[in-house]
């Protein structure tokens, strides 16, 4: 056997390891820009105004942010898992798929704000985009399947399970919601119309959230939690159920964004029903991945990227309770339009999608780059501290105004005129948003420490990949 072959392939998974901590402060840095163009309209100039960088800001952080943390920790995961290398390195697949998805992102970077939007949440981006975008996921999953094809242990271990739903399911969901007739390089129209152009947004709309901001992290959570923990994984019969369970419910819990609309009504009390339902999938697989902790809980006091992961989990449990209370149809009435949404994505974007993210880095980064530990551990620790008061933050006083917002809409004079006018909504709501934006720029500097930790870790590394140990009856991942 070659020196090659009996190594893993670390090179793609380190660009992409890179990329999302660039991506993140990118991203991160116009979220905090956004937030204070909120508090302060004067920020807003030219075209770098608020309505265009809040879609470079949720691209930024989903896409390239996420995107990246999860390509990085799938081809990580799926050959520790396989014992084998990337699948397609004879035609540079894996290199493909980096170089394809970057320049998907640089478009993104440079069309959004000079206003080429198809106008659809979460896929904005103009047809050739995305037919760049279809070609290069493509690619990924053939990368990703084919190395599961050519596994040397027999089992497929339950991470990739997860990865393998959220790879096929957003092909599925962008390719069906992206349809568009073009009109021009960079116009098209949607291939929908009305209320079912409105049905299938927010059909991908909400599994954009099941299945890439829940099921491909997921997929980190049943890795590097048991990896960082030292500990197997509580239940893998639980593993089981929770992932056919939630990939079940999510699909049909997308007219909860489109409650009071021209939706049927009865779409909208699936909707509802079925994100009720979503609590329980949610829940069991956060409580499959705290409770690996069992025997380990003191490690919590001196390992903060434990913290980082456990605390992700909290997170993740905490908005998927508060999302199907949402989705009651007579609370949505009163936080749907105001500031509580907000909260919501944001406890389960920076609370969950973020923390596990950074957990999961900050295990994988000095591994790909042959070092024992990170540069430094009190950075680590420091960097847990200030992301999470910057989200806690965040999310308490996006909730304050969200309500306060609610209940001053609705309030009502006797004869039915309004109270309240707009203007007087903003302005209450505005010491808030400035308390957001010192939480957005606690979370952006916790990033700007993980940068130049990881800068440090890299500098001292090498990059070498780690060898592909021999199989036994005890299969170590
Ligand atoms: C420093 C961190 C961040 C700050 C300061 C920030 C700030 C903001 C602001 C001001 C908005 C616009 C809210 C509005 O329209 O009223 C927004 C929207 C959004 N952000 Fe962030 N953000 C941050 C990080 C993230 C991350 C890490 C993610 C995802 C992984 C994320 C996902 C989103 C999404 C999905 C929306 C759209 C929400 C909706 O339509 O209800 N953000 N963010
Ligand atoms: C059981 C799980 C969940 C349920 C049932 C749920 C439910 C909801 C509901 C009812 C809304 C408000 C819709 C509206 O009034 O417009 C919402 C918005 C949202 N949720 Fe969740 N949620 C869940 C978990 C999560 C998680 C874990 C995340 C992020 C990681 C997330 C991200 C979002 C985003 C981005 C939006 C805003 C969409 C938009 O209007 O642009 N949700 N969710």
């Amino acid at each position: 056997m070659s020196t090659q072959a009996a190594t893993y392939n670390y090179r793609v998974v380190r660009w992409f390891a890179i990329m999302a901590v660039v991506w993140g402060i990118i991203g991160m840095g116009v979220g905090v820009l956004i937030a204070s163009q909120m508090v302060w309209p004067e920020l807003n100039f030219g075209q770098f105004h608020f309505g265009r960088l809040r879609p470079l800001h949720t691209n930024a952080v989903i896409f390239a942010f996420g995107g990246c943390a999860l390509m990085a920790t799938s081809f990580h995961v799926v050959q520790r898992t396989s014992h084998v290398r990337l699948f397609g390195e004879k035609w540079k697949l894996p290199e493909l798929v980096f170089a394809g998805y970057q320049l998907v992102l640089l478009a993104a970077v440079v069309t959004l704000p000079m206003g080429f939007t198809q106008g659809k949440e979460y896929a904005e981006l103009e047809w050739p985009i995305d037919l760049l975008l279809a070609v290069t996921w493509v690619l990924y999953a053939v990368v990703f399947f084919g190395t599961i094809a050519k596994r040397k242990v027999s089992h497929v271990y339950v991470a990739n399970w997860f990865f393998g739903a959220f790879i096929l399911t957003v092909a599925l969901l962008h390719i069906v919601n992206s349809a568009a007739i073009p009109a021009g390089l960079f116009k098209s129209y949607s291939a929908y119309a009305g209320a079912q152009d409105a049905m299938i947004q927010w059909w991908y709309g909400h599994n954009a959230v099941g299945f890439f901001l829940t099921a491909g992290f997921l997929g980190m959570m049943y890795y590097y939690v048991p990896k960082q923990a030292n500990r197997p994984i509580y239940s893998y019969r639980l593993s089981v159920v929770h992932f056919w369970a939630l990939i079940f419910t999510y699909m049909w819990a997308g007219p909860h964004h489109l409650h009071y609309t021209a939706l049927p009504d009865w779409t909208q009390g699936l909707g509802m029903a079925f994100s009720i339902i979503l609590l329980a999938p949610s829940w069991g697989g956060m409580i499959n991945g705290v409770m690996t902790m069992s025997g380990a809980w003191d490690k919590l006091r001196t390992d903060p990227i434990l913290k980082f992961l456990i605390v992700s989990l909290s997170f993740y449990g905490m908005s998927t309770f508060e999302g199907p209370m949402m989705a009651i149809k007579t609370v949505n009435a009163l936080s749907h339009y105001t500031d509580w949404t907000v909260g919501h994505v944001h406890s389960g974007a920076l609370g969950w999608v973020g923390f596990i993210s950074i957990g999961s880095l900050y295990y994988l980064i000095p591994r790909v780059f042959n070092r024992e530990t990170m540069y430094s551990t009190r950075l680590i620790n420091l960097h847990f501290w200030v992301a999470t008061i910057g989200v806690v933050l965040y999310i308490t006083a996006m909730w304050v105004s969200g309500v306060t917002e609610g209940v001053m809409w609705r309030d009502v004079e006797a004869d039915g005129t309004l109270k309240n006018s707009f203007v007087a909504g903003v302005e209450a709501v505005r010491p808030l948003r400035m308390l957001r934006v010192l939480g957005g720029l606690m979370y952006l500097s916790g990033m700007i420490l993980m940068a130049y930790n990881v800068l440090r870790t890299a500098m001292a590394g090498q990059r070498v990949d780690a060898r592909i140990p021999a199989l036994d009856k005890h299969v170590n991942y």
